[in-house]
C-alpha cells in the first residue's frame, strides 16, 4: 500500500479555541449586523475568513525573529531577505512593504497612469482598487472556464490569448504599462496558471513590447500545480519551477501574508533599475526606507526563513492535500464547490447550494451565516456584496458565480478540523430548504461595502 502524505511537522506550542452554542452564535451575528468581519475572534471557533496572515510560523522562523537587524538602514535582515528572494526569482532589486497592497501602491505609482488599461487574469480586489484608483481600467481576461465549477481542467487561472491579444490590438502601447498574472488566481478560486500558458503570455507580450508582472502571493502553490499537474515539470523542484516562472516577467508584487509564511509583509522584486528608482521614492514616503519598508527587521527574517520553507514539497504536498481532503469530503457529501480543488480555500457554489434564494437576497453571505450559526466557522462571501455596485448606475454588480469561501490558514488546522468543517456544512446543506430568504442592505458605505455592510432579515 503506498503510504499517505502526511504533515513535514510535530506540533510545539497551541493556542487554545473554544466552542460557543448555537443560541450564543444566533445573538452574536445579529449583533454584528449579519456581516461576518464585525464578529470577534473569541465568538468564532474555527476561522476561515482567510488564510492571510494567519499561518503558524515554524520554529527555526521564531527563532530568526530573535536575531532581527533592526537598523534603520543597511539591516543584515535585509540583506538576508534580498538573497533569499534573489536566489527564488532571479530578480536583482527589492523593496520590503508592510503587505501586499502597499506593494502595489508603490508599483503602480510609478507604472499606472489615468485612462490605462491593466490586463490580466482576474485581478485581487485591492490591486484592481489600485488600478481603478488611478482612474485606469483592470481587463480580466480569464479563460471562461474558469467560471464552470464542474469544469475539472487544470489551469483555470490562465490567460485567455485571444482575449488579452484583442486588449493589445486594440489599444496603444503606450496605455497598456503591463500585463498582471496573479499565481494562484485568487478570484477564480485558487486555480493555478500552467508554466505553458505564462510562456504564451510572454511571448504574445514581447511581440506587442508589453512588460509582464506577477502578483506572486501564491506563487509556490501554483509552482505545487505546475509540477503535480503540468506534463513534462513532474521532476523539477519547486524552487526551479517557481524561477523559471519568474524568469518570463519584469517584476512581481508579493503578499508575504501567504506564501511567505508570515503574519504581516510585502515586497516588490523588480528587473528594471529605473523602475526601481522610481519605487524607491514612493517606498521613502509610503512605506520607509528603502532597507525596511515599512517591516520590523525581524519580519523580514522571519520571512527570508519562511520563504524557504514555503518551496519545499513536503510542505506544499501536506498543505494542497489538506485543503483537497476537505474538498473531497464535501464532494463524497453532494455539496456544489468549484473544481478542480484549489490551492489555498474551498469555494462553495452559493448559487446551486441555495437555488431558491434570489441574488438580491445575497445567498453565500446567507450560507455564510448558516455555517457559521451551525458551528461556529467563520468563512467569507465572494459574491454581490463583494461585487459592489457600478460606480455609474449604483445598481448592484451580479457576478457570474456566488461563491463562499473557506480559506483554509497554513500549518494551523488539523484534519480533524477539516472532518468538523465538512459535517457542519453537510448539517447545512441538509437543511437547506428550510432557508427561505435571505438578507437586505440596511446600511453600506460608498465603497468596498463587504467590510463594513450592515445587514438585516428580509
Ligand atoms: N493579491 C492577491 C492575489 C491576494 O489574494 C491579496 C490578499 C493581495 C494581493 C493583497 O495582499 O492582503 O497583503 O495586502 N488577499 C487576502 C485574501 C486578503 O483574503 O485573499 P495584502
Amino acid at each position: 500500500m503506498n503510504l499517505p502524505y502526511s504533515e513535514p511537522y510535530r506540533i510545539k506550542m497551541i493556542e487554545e479555541i473554544h466552542q460557543s452554542t448555537k443560541e450564543q452564535r444566533i445573538n452574536w451575528i445579529k449583533n454584528a449586523h449579519f456581516n461576518l468581519f464585525n464578529l470577534k475572534s473569541s465568538q468564532v471557533f474555527i476561522d476561515l475568513l482567510t488564510d492571510s496572515g494567519t499561518g503558524a510560523m515554524s520554529d527555526r522562523q521564531w527563532s530568526a525573529l530573535m536575531s532581527g537587524d533592526e537598523s534603520y538602514a543597511g539591516s543584515r535582515s535585509f540583506d538576508e531577505l534580498h538573497q533569499t528572494v534573489q536566489n527564488l526569482t532571479g530578480f536583482p532589486f527589492l523593496l520590503p512593504t508592510h503587505q501586499g497592497r502597499a506593494a502595489e501602491n508603490i508599483l503602480f505609482s510609478v507604472l499606472v497612469k489615468d485612462g490605462d488599461i491593466v490586463p490580466g487574469n482576474s485581478h485581487f480586489d485591492t490591486t484592481k482598487g489600485h488600478i481603478e484608483m488611478r482612474k485606469a481600467h483592470a481587463l480580466d481576461c480569464t479563460i471562461d472556464k474558469a467560471f464552470n465549477v464542474d469544469d475539472l481542467y487544470p489551469f483555470k487561472g490562465n490567460i485567455d490569448l485571444n482575449k488579452l491579444e484583442e486588449v493589445y490590438k486594440n489599444n496603444p502601447k503606450e496605455k497598456i504599462p503591463f500585463c498582471l498574472i496573479t499565481i494562484t488566481c485568487n478570484s477564480s478560486g485558487g486555480q493555478p496558471v500552467s508554466l505553458e500558458n505564462i510562456k504564451a503570455v510572454k511571448k504574445l507580450s514581447d511581440q506587442y513590447g508589453i512588460p509582464i508582472y506577477f502578483d506572486s502571493a501564491r506563487f509556490a502553490e501554483n509552482a505545487y500545480f505546475i509540477k503535480t499537474r503540468e506534463a513534462g515539470q513532474e521532476n523539477k523542484s519547486i524552487k526551479e519551477i517557481a524561477k523559471e516562472v519568474f524568469s518570463y516577467g519584469d517584476g512581481m508584487t508579493m503578499s508575504s501574508k501567504k506564501d511567505g509564511l508570515v503574519n504581516i509583509g510585502g515586497f516588490i522584486a523588480l528587473n528594471n533599475e529605473k523602475v526601481f528608482q522610481e519605487a524607491s521614492n514612493f517606498t521613502i514616503i509610503f512605506e520607509g526606507f528603502i532597507t525596511y519598508g515599512g517591516m520590523a527587521g525581524r519580519d523580514m527574517a522571519a520571512l527570508a526563513v519562511g520563504l524557504n520553507e514555503a518551496t519545499e514539497f513536503e510542505y506544499l504536498e501536506s498543505r494542497i492535500s489538506q485543503v483537497e481532503y476537505l474538498g473531497k469530503r464535501l464532494i463524497e457529501f453532494g455539496i456544489p464547490i468549484q473544481k478542480p480543488i484549489g490551492g489555498h480555500a474551498i469555494f462553495v457554489d452559493a448559487l446551486k447550494f441555495l437555488p431558491h434564494l434570489k441574488r438580491e437576497e445575497f445567498p453565500a453571505q446567507t450560507l455564510g451565516i448558516e455555517l457559521y450559526n451551525e458551528a461556529g466557522i467563520r468563512g467569507v462571501e465572494i459574491g454581490t456584496l463583494l461585487a459592489d455596485r457600478d460606480p455609474d448606475t449604483r445598481e448592484n454588480r451580479y457576478p457570474k458565480l456566488e461563491l463562499l469561501r473557506l480559506a483554509i490558514p497554513r500549518r494551523t488546522y488539523t484534519n480533524n478540523h477539516m472532518d468538523y468543517i465538512a459535517v457542519a456544512l453537510k448539517n447545512v446543506f441538509d437543511r437547506r430548504n428550510e432557508i427561505k430568504t435571505g438578507y437586505k442592505i440596511i446600511w453600506e458605505p460608498e465603497i468596498l461595502r463587504h467590510f463594513t455592510v450592515k445587514l438585516g432579515k428580509v
